[in-house]
């Protein structure tokens, strides 16, 4: 396989990054008509991505770049099933799961919608009996609190969506979320739980999540400990999942299973039956619109032209700054308090699609692939990290997303949201330079030694990289249409790179050394065994803890 740095369009970004280097990106907007050609709307998400250092000849080396890789030819094998998951050999299709333009989507020659619309159903109409109160817990009440069990995938979608679309939430419902394999995270919700009215969402593609069985053993022990008994089991839990046979074994009755197909990744789930929480916590109809606003993103995003395509426009953005401007983290910061886990969510959606070194025929990538993706609300961010963004010494490369409108507006708090917003991005292009702040100083009668010696702190670079997103705001329809934005940037970039986007074999190695360190590992009071297959520091690090835990006293 050729490496795409080795094709002229990488080049020739390569010598286009080296000639804009001593120009300013400020300086670019003396074209007036710059802000209007570097923005882009489409299914309620408008970006603005000229605050990047990128002119009109650099956007046609892109667009070159993105047809070199054959991008639209890669889109159309991904819609058709293909198995673009070469190492997995699965087909890449969490579109089909929010088609609703009646198209049919194929895996080995089969037709696979109608299961997809068939599973749709059957979820709304379990979320529908949530809404009205007829899921009843063992002791007659209805259920009122969801607890989903997962990790990755099976856990970030959901809460972060669940989140996001708070002004949407039934009222007297509520969900909450354990993934960690620390007891502590189950103990406290469960703390908060009365059994008799809680359902238990076991979500995982795999059911083998070693985090996620354990959590679900000892809700289940939780729940017959406190009041239920093996024949309610069944109204209290239920499985979201691919795998049917382990579900039957961990006890869960196929009536009780919501399920989802091997050619859905986890990262790319939400919008499957592991969207349960979503559907139940925002109703039916609210998961349906989220679905939909998706199915738009997906529309514009299968029919646009490569140089009218959103997705494929700030992947190829994120492209040239990570590659040829050098930004090797990328940050997510949404102004709107109620993305908070979007970050987080991104964080897997991203990293673990992308963070990879080897190129599709397993030779070792010659460039940087995925970026390293971190990401706060604002206005909390601009506290925190921001300063290493402004006048810190690597360049990194943002998103900047917010709502115009408020979904719930208090005071003037939006407009002082919106204003830190714009400030931010403008701030981190235009700078400061040395004149401007001795001038400040100056004008504010600073003595001159003391200018001299202030002055270099307060000097702004300037001209680090953003995108501004834009919606109206925050609703079912564009949290779709922007996650969807997401997912198929991801792709674009993946494509670009030469990467397989959808394995994850980085997880593996880490789990298996779990499971041999394990059993090593000293009960509470008990014998201290030796060890050995271990690098000095692995165990060295057993034996203390084992030291203390056989030290400790039980309960
Ligand atoms: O972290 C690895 C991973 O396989 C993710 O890709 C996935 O979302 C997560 O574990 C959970 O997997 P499962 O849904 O099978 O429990």
């Amino acid at each position: 396989m050729v490496s795409i740095i080795e094709s002229g369009p990488w080049r020739d970004l390569a010598a286009r990054a080296e000639e804009l280097k001593t120009v300013r990106t400020a300086s670019l907007f003396a074209d007036e008509g710059r802000a209007s050609a570097f923005s882009i709307e489409a299914a309620g998400v408008f970006l603005d991505y000229s605050k990047n250092k990128i002119d009109p000849e650099t956007m046609e080396l892109l667009l070159g770049l993105a047809d070199k890789a054959d991008i639209c030819g890669a889109i159309k094998r991904m819609i058709s099933g293909d198995k673009i998951n070469v190492t997995e050999n699965r087909s890449v299709l969490h579109i089909a799961l929010r088609d609703y333009a009646a198209r049919t989507y194929h895996v080995d020659g089969e037709d696979v919608s109608q299961a997809v619309r068939l599973e749709r159903e059957r979820m709304a109409a379990f979320a529908k009996r949530f809404e009205a109160d007829s899921l009843l817990g063992y002791g007659g009440a209805p259920i009122d609190t969801i607890v989903n069990i997962g990790i990755g995938g099976s856990d970030l979608g959901p809460l972060m969506a669940v989140e996001a679309l708070r002004p949407y939430w039934l009222p007297g419902k509520r969900s909450r979320f354990v993934s960690n394999v620390d007891g502590q995270h189950l103990s406290d919700i469960l703390a908060e739980c009365d059994p008799a009215r809680t359902l238990f969402i076991i979500a995982s593609k795999t059911f083998t999540t070693q985090e996620t069985m354990t959590n679900a053993a000892s809700a289940r022990a939780w729940f017959l400990e406190n009041g239920g008994d093996e024949e309610t089991v069944a109204q209290h839990f239920i499985a979201l999942s691919t795998n049917e046979i382990a579900v039957a074994d961990f006890g869960i009755a196929p009536e009780n299973m919501f399920v989802f197909w091997d050619w859905v990744g986890g990262r790319y789930s939400m919008w499957s039956a592991i969207g349960m929480a979503i559907a139940l916590q925002v109703g039916a109809d609210n998961f349906e619109r989220l679905l939909r606003g998706a199915h738009a993103m997906d529309e514009h995003f299968r029919e646009a032209p490569i140089r009218e395509n959103l997705p494929v426009i700030l992947a190829l953005v994120g492209i040239w700054n990570r590659n040829f401007i050098g930004a090797a983290a990328h940050a997510i910061l949404p102004y709107d308090q109620h993305l908070h886990r979007l970050p987080a969510y991104l964080q897997q959606a991203d990293m673990e699609s992308n963070g990879k070194s080897v190129l599709l025929d397993g030779s070792r990538t010659q460039t940087g692939t995925g970026p390293i993706l971190f990401g706060e609300p604002g206005t909390n961010g601009q506290h925190a990290f921001y300063q290493l963004m402004h006048q810190g010494t690597d360049t990194i490369s943002a998103d900047f997303i917010a709502p115009a409108l408020s979904a719930t507006p208090l005071a003037d708090h939006h407009e002082k949201l919106l204003a830190n917003f714009l400030a931010q991005t403008e701030a981190l292009m235009i700078g400061r330079d040395f004149k401007a702040v001795c001038k400040e100083l100056e004008a504010l009668e600073y003595p001159a030694d003391q200018i001299e010696q202030i002055a270099p702190h307060r000097v702004f670079d300037g001209d680090r990289p953003t995108n501004s997103i834009l919606i109206e705001r925050l609703t079912p329809e564009t949290l779709g249409a922007l996650i969807a934005m997401y997912e198929h940037k991801i792709f674009c970039q993946g494509v670009i790179w030469g990467i397989n986007s959808f394995d994850q074999w980085g997880v593996e190695l880490g789990k298996t050394l779990a499971k041999r360190i394990l059993p090593k590992i000293a009960n509470i009071g008990g014998e201290v065994l030796p060890i050995s297959d271990h690098d000095g520091s692995t165990a060295r690090l057993i034996n203390r803890v084992n030291t203390i835990r056989s030290q400790a006293e039980t309960d």
